[in-house]
Order: structure tokens, then sequence, then C-alpha cells
């Protein structure tokens, strides 16, 4: 499936790596994590490349390539001031801005320094980046440059970085249409939306309340010396990121990682047993769960991708939620001829694809993986999927279209032209536009940015 069906996935998380095993060679963190970094340069999203790193340099990796990411912007500016010539190596021009990135942060003030930055020495950073060049044969000519470079960037810092001042890419670390985009949509609200994508998430979990109860796993937590503090009717916040399998009760299914804006959804469909649901998107399964968590259902769950409906599946079972009532599909939304057995449902959700623009803070490299002209056929295939969807809502039934998005194609004027569509659909009350934030005392969790249309079928 295209990049843009991305998600946000209940185990692709940043925390998902124990960070146990002795720490790798700086050098061999670097590559691997340039590697992965030219992989998105390329188009392939960091998730998919980072799995391609060996497993004892992935963590190290990841912590780098997603620093990167949220910097990229900078390094990217960095890069064209200090090369007159692309080199024709990918992971070597990834290595540069990598390094160029984190040879800014060793020269800058700590008092002002991210505190989330990896910080090294000057001395080292330069040995380790030149070093990195030597560990693969395409990448072993251009030990001069990266030496180079460097060196440059040293003495000429402050002229380089005065430079990039009014660069609106490398101050907000988005691609520059991305911040058109925003700018025309949140005129009042677009400079804290690029600032809080660039924030580390929290890690948000759902309680499976059909396996256990909050309380229970908050004491599971407390005893394993994990504060963690409750949002919502079955949301926990982890006070300290942490590992994932380093917490009590995942391989139990005790609970789901889950956003908090995501959280939502399955509660604006007001599920009862019994009731017959669609699924439309699922995988990899977060909001199926929860809706199985919530009411014994009669619920098809269907995915276009059959690997991701693979994930659909593995989760189900941990989390104990499998059963004959429940029926999982790998095909299109829009072929129900081949799936759907003529009886309407009482609730649809169609968590429909999208550009996932709400999430960045989660994947960082989606903003440099998409492109302006994304939108116009993402939104066309919401509509299409939503168009077939709508005939097999029952009368009285709700269709819910939720998207991870926060460019309004894809969510509010998506919502409104399906109005127009179909006169037999009444909007109901639903959170809309959210955008994402940052924990406060109302949304201890914060959120990713996410859009709820609601829409009920007149009989
Ligand atoms: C935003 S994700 C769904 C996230 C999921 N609901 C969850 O909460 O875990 C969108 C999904 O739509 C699927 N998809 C894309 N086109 C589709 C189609 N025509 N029919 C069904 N699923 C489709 C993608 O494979 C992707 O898994």
């Amino acid at each position: 499936m295209k990049e843009s069906e991305i998600l946000p996935a209940i185990d692709a998380s940043p925390y998902n790596h124990p960070m146990t095993q002795a720490a790798p060679a700086l050098s061999d963190s670097l590559l691997a994590a340039a590697r992965a970094i030219g992989a998105v340069e390329t188009g392939q999203s960091l998730t998919e490349a980072l799995l391609e790193v060996r497993p004892d340099l992935r963590p190290s990796a990841q912590s780098l390539s997603f620093y990167a990411m949220r910097h990229w912007g900078q390094a990217m500016a960095l890069r064209r001031l200090l090369l007159d010539r692309v080199p024709p190596n990918p992971t070597v021009f990834a290595l540069l801005g990598l390094s160029l990135l984190l040879l800014e942060v060793a020269l800058s003030d700590p008092a002002e320094r991210d505190a989330t930055a990896p910080t090294y020495t000057a001395h080292t950073l330069v040995d380790q980046a030149v070093q990195a060049t030597q560990g693969q044969r395409d990448t072993l000519n251009f030990k001069g440059l990266v030496n180079a470079i460097l060196r440059r960037f040293q003495r000429e810092r402050a002229a380089l970085l005065s430079q990039l001042e009014q660069d609106l890419e490398a101050q907000y670390n988005h691609p520059k249409w991305w911040i058109e985009a925003l700018q025309a949509a949140y005129p009042q609200d677009w400079k804290r939306l690029l600032e809080t994508a660039n924030v580390h998430p929290p890690l948000t979990l759902r309680v499976n309340l059909r396996a256990t109860t909050r309380e229970a796993v908050e004491q599971a937590f407390a005893a394993a010396g994990i504060a963690a503090t409750p949002f919502g009717v079955a949301g926990l916040v982890l006070d300290v990121p942490r590992a994932i399998a380093s917490l009590p009760g995942y391989a139990q299914g005790w609970w789901s990682v889950q956003d908090a804006g995501a959280q939502l959804a399955a509660p604006l469909l007001e599920l009862k047993d019994g009731m017959r649901v669609l699924d439309a998107c699922a995988a990899p399964g977060g909001k199926t769960a929860h809706m199985l968590e919530l009411a014994a259902l009669k619920l098809t769950a269907l995915d276009i991708d059959n690997a991701r409906m693979g994930r659909v599946e593995q989760n189900l079972e941990r989390l104990g939620l499998l059963n004959d009532d429940v029926e999982l599909i790998a095909e299109s939304a829009m072929r129900a001829h081949t799936w759907w057995d003529g009886k309407p449902f009482d609730a649809i959700l169609a968590d429909v694809p999208c550009t996932a623009s709400g999430i960045v803070r989660r994947h960082p490299d989606i903003r440099w993986l998409r492109r302006f002209t994304d939108l116009k056929p993402t939104a066309k295939l919401q509509r299409e999927i939503l168009d077939s969807l709508w005939s097999l809502v029952a009368p009285g039934g709700k269709l819910l279209l939720v998207t991870c998005s926060i460019f309004p194609q894809e969510c509010e004027l998506q919502a409104q032209a399906f109005s127009k569509r179909h006169t037999q659909a009444v909007r109901l009350p639903a959170p809309g536009q959210l955008l994402p934030c940052l924990a406060n005392a109302e949304q201890p969790a914060g959120q990713d940015g996410f859009f709820y249309a609601l829409f009920s079928r007149q009989g």
C-alpha cells in the first residue's frame, strides 16, 4: 500500500526497543542511521527502513534518525550551503546532514540545547562520522568530503547559522508547502502546530476493560516502579516513556498503545451488545479492539492490505477479543459485492487512509515523505470509500469518518462535501478537528491531530 496509508500503529512506537544491550560504536550507529535516513530521502518510510537495520544497532539508529527527521529542515539547509555538488551516494548525503545536526548540538551552548538531543563532543563526532564512511565499500571514497564539510562547519558555524534565520524550512523543520498549507488553514495556530510536531510524544495506553480494570493496571505498574496518570475512561499516560516489552501486562492483553485522540473514536458510535458493526479500514486494529472492548458486537473488520490485516488478528488475539462473531477480511471497502452479506450495518467506522499529518510527532519522517500533490488523490480515495460505505449503513445507523490529519481537504471539507452529496446524512455532534496538543491540565496525555465527523442515516 501507499505510504499515505500509514497510521498510528499499535506497536510502531519509538519506545518499542529496549535499550538493554551494550552501546555499539558511534560510527556504526551513525552509518546505520544514515542508511535509514537515506532511504527516507528516496521515499521509504523510516519505520520500514529501520527494520532493515541490524538488530543490535536499531535502538541507537532509531534515536539518531528520529532526532534527525525532527530537525531535517535545518540539516538540508546546511547541506545546501556547504555542498556544491551532491555526492552520488544517498547514505553519505544523509550522513552529512545527520553529522551536521549533531555537530551543531555539540557546538551549541549547553544551556540552550534541546534536552532530547544526542550529545557528543565535537571531536568525537567528527572522528566517528569520518570513521562511519569506512564501514561499507560504497561509502569508502567519501572520507575526505565528510571530514572537510564538518571542519568547515566548525569554522564558519556562526555565519552559516545566521543564513538560516530567514529560512522557514530550517526554522520549523517542515517542507515549505506543508508550512504554507498550515498558515492558510490555521492563521493563528500554525507556529504552535509546527512546534508541537517536533516534541516527543508521550507513551499513551488504553486499558482493555474486558480483561482487567485500570486500577489493576495502575497497581501492577506502581509495583514495578512505573508512574502513570489516568485520563478519560480507560487511558493511562506514562510519566516517563519506557520500552513496551518492559511494562507489565502486555502479553496478557491488559492494554494497547493508543494515542488519546484515537481513543475518542469507538465511544462516539455508542455501541451496544449485538450491534452489527463494520470497521472498514481496520489495520492494525487499534480502534477495532477498542470497539470490541466496549460491547459484544457482530463485527466485520476489513482492510485492503493483507499483511496489515495479519496484525489486526495478532492484536485481537493478544487482547483476547477474537470470537465467532468477529470476521476479518482482507479486501477493499469499495468492493462490497465481494464480502458483504447484504445485511446493513448499525455502525460503520471509516478510519480512512490519509496523509497522517496529525501524527508527525510519532512519525517525524511523514512530513518529508509527503508531497503537496498527495492531498488531492488522497481526498479523492477517501471520498470514494465513504460513498461506497454509505449504502451499507442501516436506516438510523451511523457512519463515523475519522482521519489522523490536520489538512482541511481530508477533514472538515471532506465532511461538508459528504453532507452535500448525501441528503439522508444527518450530521451529529462529534469533536470535529482536534489539533495536536501537548499535555495540559485538561488533557494530561496531550493528543495527536485527528478529525471526527459523525453521520446518521435518516430512515
Ligand atoms: C488510518 S489507517 C487505519 C487505522 C486503524 N483503524 C486503527 O485504528 O488501527 C487506514 C487503513 O486503511 C487501509 N485502506 C486503504 N484503502 C483501503 C480500502 N480501499 N479499503 C479498505 N481499507 C483500505 C490501509 O491499508 C490502512 O490500514
